[in-house]
């Protein structure tokens, strides 16, 4: 037996360690995908696919990561009149063989499109869902297990349709996350140009009602974002209807009063720029998220850098938190429903919903501009025009 194997062994497995990253995506026909991405240099790479798990349904659409207990929730918009919500328990950070295990199921009445942790000592007690068509939100407590219930369902109703009736038929409620001090719950609502906001009671878990903060109307509020900018902290909405975001100022409650926090419309800009009229009914914008001083939304259906090759905007973040539009890069994919950053802020994982691919780009964290594509993986089968199959989301585990 020679030792110097053993060694040589030991020091390539180390050396593939450290160069390989996971993420993992969803995808819409019913299963989640491990993603193994090795870099040679910091622009040059390669994406497999490690494992691919069927599950989460049968209309897997999002993820939720829990870096620090290593676990993955997985959100099912089954159309079906039910549905599941299920956690797995993910192995070794940066190890080669890190798998996704199983590690509880709930059922659901389906229809989820988001979701996120909240409340309790640590901020993970709880889990909140929105659906779309329902117009509800659900709370569960963690863990999920078979015999976990709905602890609380809000449901929504409006009036009247929206300016854009095709889409704004009733309440939508796009997602639902908390604010930085983990004391509100945020749901965009895009049929009822809404950002609702609710107040947790941390330790049961339960939601009471803030006054909701209405949008530019025909907005189609959908994702958002806190971000602090030097002292300021600024709440960013995804409006997918107009293709813009809106600014918001934050308004906190004075220590000790049992108000609500509130938030008022500073700016609006929209995902083409300054100068390109609001609205366009061909095209959506999808997700919202910031890296370094920029910030970076996804338009869906354009086809700004050719056939399946749409764009996302970037943004510069000044010192008030307002923003200034920089240019638009291409996605390299069509339909790019979700991206992500690495923590480096070197590199976004663009997952195409239609063209069901995860491409990954290269970011200068200086300019905040994305260029080359670094690697791309193709999850079959591929999505069918204004279907909702293909990929749906993509997150770093790193
Ligand atoms: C895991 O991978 C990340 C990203 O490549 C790296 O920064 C980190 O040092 C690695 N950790 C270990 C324990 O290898
Ligand atoms: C509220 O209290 C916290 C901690 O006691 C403090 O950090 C914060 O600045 C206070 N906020 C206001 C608005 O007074
Ligand atoms: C809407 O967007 C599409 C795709 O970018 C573009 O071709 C079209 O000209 C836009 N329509 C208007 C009215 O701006
Ligand atoms: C995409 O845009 C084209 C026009 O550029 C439009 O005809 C089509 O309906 C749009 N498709 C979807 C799925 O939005």
């Amino acid at each position: 037996m020679a030792p110097t194997k053993a060694i040589l062994f030991a020091g390539l497995s180390l050396l593939s360690e450290a160069a390989a990253v996971k993420l993992y995506a969803t995808h819409f026909s019913g299963y989640i995908a491990a993603l193994d991405l090795t870099l040679s240099d910091p622009t040059t790479g390669s994406i497999t696919l490690a494992q691919q798990v069927r599950g989460c349904g049968v209309t897997p659409a999002w993820l939720h990561l829990d870096e620090e207990t290593r676990t993955l929730y997985c959100f099912d918009e089954s159309w079906m009149g039910s549905g599941v919500l299920q956690s797995y328990s993910l192995g070794k950070k940066n190890a080669s063989n890190a798998a996704l295990t199983l590690s509880g199921s709930a059922r659901t009445p389906g229809n989820t499109v988001h979701g996120s942790l909240y409340g309790g000592k640590d901020g993970k007690s709880f889990i909140i869902t929105s659906e779309y068509s329902p117009s509800t939100i659900s709370t569960y407590k963690l863990p999920l297990s078979s015999s976990t219930q709905q602890l609380q369902k809000k449901t929504f109703t409006q009036a009247r349709p929206g300016p854009r009736p095709d889409r704004q038929d009733r309440p939508h409620p796009h997602a639902a996350f908390t604010d930085p001090s983990g004391k509100f719950m945020i749901v965009p609502d895009l049929g009822s140009d809404l950002t609702r906001i609710f107040k947790i009671d941390t330790e049961s878990g339960m939601l009471s009602d803030c006054p909701a903060i209405a949008s530019l109307p025909g907005d189609g509020p959908r994702h958002g974002l806190f971000h602090k900018s030097g002292s300021t902290t600024r709440y960013y909405s995804l409006n997918e209807i107009s293709s813009s975001v809106g600014v918001y100022d934050v308004k906190y409650p004075a220590n000790g009063s049992s108000d609500c926090l509130s938030l008022s419309l500073a700016q609006t800009i929209g995902t083409y720029g300054p100068n390109v009229p609001l609205g366009n009914a061909t095209v959506k914008a999808a997700e919202i998220r910031v890296a370094g001083d920029y910030l970076y939304a996804s338009n869906r259906n354009d086809s700004t850098f050719g056939k399946e090759q749409d764009s996302i905007a970037i943004f510069k973040i000044g010192k008030d938190g307002a923003l200034t539009f920089v240019t638009l890069a291409n996605a390299y994919g069509y339909y790019p429903r979700s991206f992500a950053f690495n923590k480096a802020g070197t590199l976004v994982a663009i997952g195409g919903q239609t063209t069901a691919n995860i491409a990954i780009v290269a970011r200068d964290p200086a300019t905040g501009l994305l260029g080359k594509l670094v690697a791309n993986i193709n999850l079959s089968p591929r999505g069918t025009y204004g279907g909702e199959d293909g990929v749906s989301s993509v997150v770093w585990d790193e």
